[in-house]
């Protein structure tokens, strides 16, 4: 039987109780969870109230007219997506993307059965190992069966597709996979080939690519390719999830969008507008906003790298990880320091630095492996200060 708690759960369940013994002289840092520090852009709260009077009203599930034209203009500037083939259809605004990937299982599951005549008693679900925890309350949800496809160095630590297309007996009866690039918490990128094997893998079994983009702007040099962008104008069965969490640094502020298969989303949309939450429309307003301003997005990324230049500059290569294409955490291999809960417990006794054990991110596979053992996930997100803290702090407990 798996663990059913959440990372954080069990995470409070090892360090609660414990003090750690510098807490006098150092305030305890906490690079736990993905929730940027960065300012958000400052118009935010101004678009906000110069919209605060539709308040009052109900806001439609398939979001404003405007907020959906700024995410159709910001793909297809990002992507480079054909004009006529991509319009403000193929879009819809998220309470944030989590809820977006929650409910795209119940869409997943209706469309396998309507368009592909996939009436399964336990369906498969494709997640990567680790994996965002989201997913696998989705497959729960629907009672379908998560198969978890673990990263490994040789696969750029994303599940392997060469090996999976071997699987057919697994692909016919699975109707959706959850992919994320870039991924959490390795921060792996997908190359668009990638994206096209994936794209033409569920067209070939009839399942859903439901690609977790959340990272997308992230990035230390090269934006990373997007599904949408390797789907080369047909988005059918492809839906790509993002937000303005990461990008604009605005996780409270839940908004984000599901974007590709226009068939699809009018179908979903049905469902939606009986179960998931709106958007109020001050904040799709706010959210056009900033996804029409790239200024804030550039100096997110600036002070990204010079926080992971100061991971290189105080960890050198004394310890084992590598600064990751894309995303903001460091996934830090300390297997030779002992097990990963062990040292996290370590690092909070004794230096008061809070991260997650790797091993809670993932699940053992069928063959009993768990690829997250021996790693930790740290969130750079703290400010500059606070991170160079943190690196000594580290360096400190681990290596003296
Ligand atoms: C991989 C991944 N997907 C999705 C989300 C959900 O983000 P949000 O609901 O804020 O858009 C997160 C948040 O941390 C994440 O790490």
């Amino acid at each position: 039987m798996q663990d059913q708690r959440s990372p954080f759960q069990r995470l409070a369940d090892i360090l609660d109780g414990i003090t750690p013994s510098n807490e006098a002289t150092h305030a305890p840092i906490n690079l736990t969870i993905g929730e940027p520090q960065h300012a958000f852009p400052a118009f935010i709260p101004e678009v906000i109230a110069d919209h605060a009077d539709a308040f009052r009203r109900y806001p439609a599930i398939q979001g404003t007219d405007d907020f959906r034209a700024s995410v159709c203009d910001w793909l297809k500037a990002r992507y480079g997506l054909d004009e006529a083939g991509f319009s403000e259809k193929n879009v819809l605004p998220l309470n944030g993307s989590r809820e977006g990937l929650f409910h795209a299982i119940v869409g997943a599951r209706d469309w396998a059965r309507d368009h592909f005549g996939k009436t399964l008693d336990k369906p498969a679900i494709l997640l990567p190992n680790p994996f965002f925890h989201t997913y696998i309350a989705a497959a729960r949800a629907i009672d379908a069966e998560p198969v978890f496809l673990n990263g490994s160095p040789d696969s750029n630590y994303l599940p392997d597709l060469d090996a999976l297309a071997l699987d057919t007996e697994l692909l016919d009866r699975t109707i959706a996979f959850f992919y994320a690039s870039p991924a959490n918490p390795q921060g792996s990128v997908a190359g668009k080939e990638i994206w096209q094997k994936l794209i033409a893998l569920g067209r070939k079994h009839n399942f859903l690519v439901l690609a977790d983009e959340c990272y997308s702007e992230i990035y230390r040099d090269t934006p990373p390719a997007g599904v949408l962008e390797a789907a080369e104008g047909d988005y059918s069965n492809i839906v790509t999830f993002n937000s303005l969490s990461k990008r604009s640094n605005l996780a409270g502020l839940r908004c984000g969008f599901a974007a590709g298969d226009g068939a699809f989303l009018t179908q979903w949309t049905k469902y939606r507008n009986m179960a998931a939450p709106q958007v109020p429309m001050p904040l799709q307003a706010a959210a056009a906003a900033a996804f029409r301003d790239e200024a804030h997005v550039e100096e997110n990324r600036r002070l990204y790298n010079a926080k992971f230049d100061a991971v290189r500059r105080i960890l050198g290569n004394d310890l084992t990880y590598e600064i990751p294409p894309a995303g903001f955490f460091l996934w830090l291999d300390v297997s030779a320091f002992g097990d990963d809960a062990s040292i996290t417990e370590k690092l909070w006794r004794e230096v008061g630095l809070r991260v997650v054990p790797g091993s809670f991110l993932a699940r053992n596979d069928a063959s009993g492996i768990n690829p997250g053992d021996g790693f930790l996930r740290i969130a750079i997100v703290a400010d500059l200060d606070q991170t160079e803290d943190a690196m000594h702090r580290l360096r400190h407990c681990l290596l003296g």
